[in-house]
C-alpha cells in the first residue's frame, strides 16, 4: 500500500522505516531539510538499536522514501501523522502547532478514500477536531496511537503489544478494514487489535504513560520511606513485585524517570484536565511530577553530603546522560540534571555517556565531558551512576577503586551489587537502599 508518514522524527522515521520493512511503499515528510537529507541517504538521524538496517534496506529497495514536500504525498491511501507534541513552556499544555501544520499542509493533497491516522499524542478532544477540519476533503481521519520505548522501537513498531484504533461511528467500518491492510502482517501473528471510538484511543495512550509515570513514582515514594526507616526498596520492589497484580516492571527506583514522552505527557493530561473541568481527577499527577524531580536533588543532596556540603571543586564522575540506556535522547533526562546541577554547585563535573554525548555538549558546553569510562572514573571523589548503560552496572569494583582517588558511588539507579562494592573499600549509597 502507498502510505505517506508525516513527520520523520523519532516517531516517524521508525514508523516509515517498519512500513516499508513490512512491504509497503512509504514517503516520509519532514520540514526540516537536513533531516530529509540524512534519511534519504538511508542513514540514521538519532541511535536507535535497529533502525539503520531496515532503513537502509527501505531505501535501498526504493520502498522507502523522503521527502521536503507534501505533494509527495498525493497518491497515498494511508497518512500518518508523527509529529511532535511538545511541552508549552506557560502552561505545561501539548503544543499542537506541529500537528496543526502538518494537516494544513496536507490538506491540499487529501482525497476521498484516504485516511489520515493520527499517532502522536494529543489532548484528548483533538481527534474529532481534526475529523471536522478535513471533512470538506473526503477524506477520513482515525487515531491510532503509537506505544514505542526508545531503545526498542523497531520491535515495538513490528510487533507491539496491541493496536489500537480510535475511529467514528460514520466512517468506522471502511476506516477499520484499511488500517487492518497496512497492519495484516502484523495481526497475522495473532497481535490483539482494539477498536473504539477516537477520545477513547487518545486516552489510552496518555493514559498508559500516566500510569507507568505512576509506577515509577510509586517506587520512588517507597524508597523515600526507605531512606529514613532503614528498609531496602529493592528487596521491597521484588518482593510486592512478585504478586501478579502488581508486577515488578517498572518499580526500579532512582533518580527517576525523564525521556521525550513521560514527563511532557502528565503535564499535558493535567492541563487537558484543567481545561475539562475535571482538574482533581488528575490532582495526583501533579504528585507524581513532584517525586520524580525531587529524586535528581536527592542524589545530588547524597553526593555533597558527602564532601561535608562543600562540593566546590571536588571531582564528580556522573556515568550518564541519556535518559535511559540504549538510547542518546537527553529530553529530560535525570541524568544530565544531576550533571548540571552538581556543576551549578561548583563541583568538577566529568560525564561521560557512550551514546548521549554529542547531545549534551551542544545543550551544556560548560559541562567536561571524558573520552572514555576510564578516563571519567580516573581521580574522582566521587562516582555517580544515573543511566544504567550495560557498561557501568559491569564496572569491577576492585578495579575501578584503584583509579579513584576517593572509593565514594552513588548508585542513582540501584544497578549495582552493594556488597561486592563495599566489600572492595567503596562507601556506596543507592537511592532507598541499605
Ligand atoms: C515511554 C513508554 O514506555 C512508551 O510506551 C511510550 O510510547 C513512550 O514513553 P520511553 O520514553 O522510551 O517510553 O521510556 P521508558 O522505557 O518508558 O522509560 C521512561 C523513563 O522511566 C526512563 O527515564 C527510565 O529510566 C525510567 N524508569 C523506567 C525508571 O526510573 N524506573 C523503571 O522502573 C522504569
Amino acid at each position: 500500500m502507498r502510505i505517506s508518514v508525516i513527520g520523520c522524527g523519532y516517531l516517524g522515521a521508525v514508523h516509515a522505516a517498519a512500513m516499508a520493512s513490512l512491504g509497503h511503499d512509504v514517503v516520509g515528510i519532514d520540514v526540516d531539510e537536513a533531516k530529509v537529507a540524512t534519511l534519504s541517504a538511508g542513514k540514521t538521524p538519532f541511535f536507535e538499536p535497529g533502525l539503520a538496517d531496515i532503513l537502509k534496506a527501505g531505501v535501498d529497495s526504493g520502498r522507502l522514501r523522503f521527502s521536503t514536500s507534501f505533494a509527495a504525498a498525493a497518491d497515498a491511501r494511508v497518512h500518518f501523522i508523527g509529529v511532535g507534541t511538545p511541552q508549552r513552556k506557560d502552561t505545561g499544555a501539548a503544543d499542537l502547532t506541529y500537528v496543526d501544520a502538518a494537516i494544513a499542509s496536507l490538506k491540499p493533497y487529501l482525497a476521498p478514500g484516504s485516511l489520515v491516522a493520527g499517532k502522536s499524542t494529543v489532548p484528548v478532544g483533538t481527534a474529532a477536531r481534526l475529523t471536522e477540519e478535513i471533512r470538506d476533503t473526503g477524506a477520513h481521519l482515525a487515531w491510532n496511537p503509537e506505544f514505542l520505548r526508545e531503545g526498542f522501537a523497531v520491535r515495538d513498531t513490528v510487533d507491539p503489544d496491541r493496536l489500537v484504533y480510535g475511529v467514528t461511528e460514520e466512517t468506522g467500518a471502511e476506516d477499520v478494514a484499511l488500517l487492518d491492510e497496512v497492519y495484516a502482517t502484523i495481526l497475522a501473528k495473532g497481535t490483539p487489535r482494539l477498536v473504539m471510538n477516537q477520545p477513547t484511543a487518545e486516552l489510552v495512550k496518555i493514559s498508559a504513560n500516566s500510569f507507568l509515570a505512576t509506577k515509577i513514582s510509586f517506587i520512588n515514594a517507597m524508597a523515600e520511606i526507605a531512606e529514613v526507616t532503614g528498609a531496602d526498596v529493592t528487596q521491597l520492589a521484588d518482593a510486592i513485585g512478585y504478586d501478579a497484580r502488581i508486577g515488578r516492571r517498572f518499580l526500579n527506583a532512582g533518580v527517576g524517570f525523564g525521556g521525550g514522552c513521560l514527563p511532557k505527557d502528565i503535564r499535558a493530561f493535567v492541563a487537558r484536565a484543567d481545561e475539562l473541568g475535571r482538574g482533581e481527577s488528575l490532582a495526583f499527577l501533579r504528585e507524581i511530577d513532584e517525586i520524580n524531580l525531587r529524586r535528581r536533588q536527592r542524589l545530588v543532596d547524597l553526593v555533597v553530603d558527602s564532601f561535608d556540603g562543600q562540593v566546590f571543586g571536588r571531582r564528580v564522575a556522573v556515568l550518564g546522560l541519556a535518559f535511559k540506556p540504549d538510547s542518546d535522547d537527553i529530553r529530560d533526562s535525570p541524568a544530565l540534571d544531576v550533571a548540571v546541577r552538581l556543576k551549578g554547585l561548583g563541583a568538577e563535573v566529568v560525564s561521560y555517556d557512550p551514546e548521549a554525548m554529542d547531545n549534551a555538549r551542544r545543550m551544556h558546553p560548560q559541562l567536561a565531558y571524558a573520552d572514555s569510562l576510564d578516563a571519567a572514573v580516573e581521580g574522582a571523589e566521587a562516582i555517580a551512576i544515573v543511566t544504567e548503560w550495560k557498561q557501568f552496572k559491569e564496572l569491577d569494583p576492585a578495579d575501578t577503586a584503584g583509579k579513584v582517588s576517593r572509593p565514594f558511588v552513588f548508585d542513582g539507579r540501584n544497578v549495582l551489587d552493594p556488597v561486592a562494592w563495599r566489600d572492595a573499600g567503596w562507601t556506596y549509597t543507592g537511592m532507598g537502599r541499605v
